[in-house]
């Protein structure tokens, strides 16, 4: 049986991943062929480093946050991700990698751990399992937006983590992150996501249908706020 598709939405705060994500899974619903997650979180130990992350009164530097994403990540992978995409079950991502490439390391001014990082990736979250000669190769979709336009709308849902309130500078440094990372990798688009959320939905959900050759249907129209 072929393995699934892995496909990671990727966006910087308020690029209204969550809800292309969650009309995704609405529209794919009565279908057994795709998963859902996101990160950090998705199991048991993801959760708590969910909740450890987001806690504002908990300071890191970025190793240590680098550290404990990836820690999520790998527990994701090896729980979920990899078990459903040995099933034929594709896989799509609220996050994934670059998301860590582009906050810990590229904004943060910590290419020093790029090595740590590619090797962790490459040991442990692309290969398939310990014997395989093949390595996943995910799909990046890169909702890409000025900072400004994200954190705006973030704002005006009311929906901001201690992640979104630091400065506009180190938004700006996260997209540039995005796009180097994405470029580097086999399989990736880049999504104008200044656009109505009808718009960016549509876009996926076509690049969505062609990654993995199943017709998602279009849903009825959202509200025009992320979620
Ligand atoms: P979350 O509440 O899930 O927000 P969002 O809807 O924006 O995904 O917060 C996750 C935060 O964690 C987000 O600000 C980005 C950050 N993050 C990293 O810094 N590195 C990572 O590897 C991942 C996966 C997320």
């Amino acid at each position: 049986m072929p393995i699934g598709k892995l496909i990671a939405l990727e966006g910087g705060d308020g690029s209204g991943k969550r809800t292309v994500s969650q009309r995704l899974k609405d529209a794919v619903d009565h279908t057994e062929q795709f998963y859902f997650v996101r990160e950090p979180g998705g199991t048991r130990l993801g959760d708590k480093i969910r909740s450890v992350l987001l806690d504002t009164e908990v300071t890191t530097v970025p190793v240590e946050e680098l550290l404990l994403f990836m820690a999520s990540r790998l527990a994701l992978f090896r729980e979920v991700v990899r078990p459903k995409l040995l099933q034929g079950i594709h896989v799509v991502t609220d996050r994934l990698d670059a998301s860590s490439y582009a906050y810990q390391l590229y904004a943060r001014d910590e290419l020093g751990l790029e090595d740590m990082f590619r090797h962790i990736r490459r040991r442990y979250v692309l290969p398939l399992d310990p014997g395989v000669t093949d390595w996943l190769h995910p799909y990046y979709i890169f909702l890409d937006l000025p900072p400004e336009v994200g954190l705006k709308r973030k704002c005006q849902v009311g929906l901001q983590n201690h992640f979104d309130t630091r400065e506009l500078e180190f938004h700006q440094k996260v997209r540039e992150g995005y796009l180097h990372f994405v470029r580097g990798e086999r399989h990736y688009k880049v999504i104008d996501a200044s656009r109505s959320l009808d718009d960016v939905y549509e876009e996926v959900r076509v690049s969505i249908s062609q990654i993995t050759g199943i017709e998602i249907p279009c849903l009825q129209t959202v509200a025009d706020t992320p979620k």
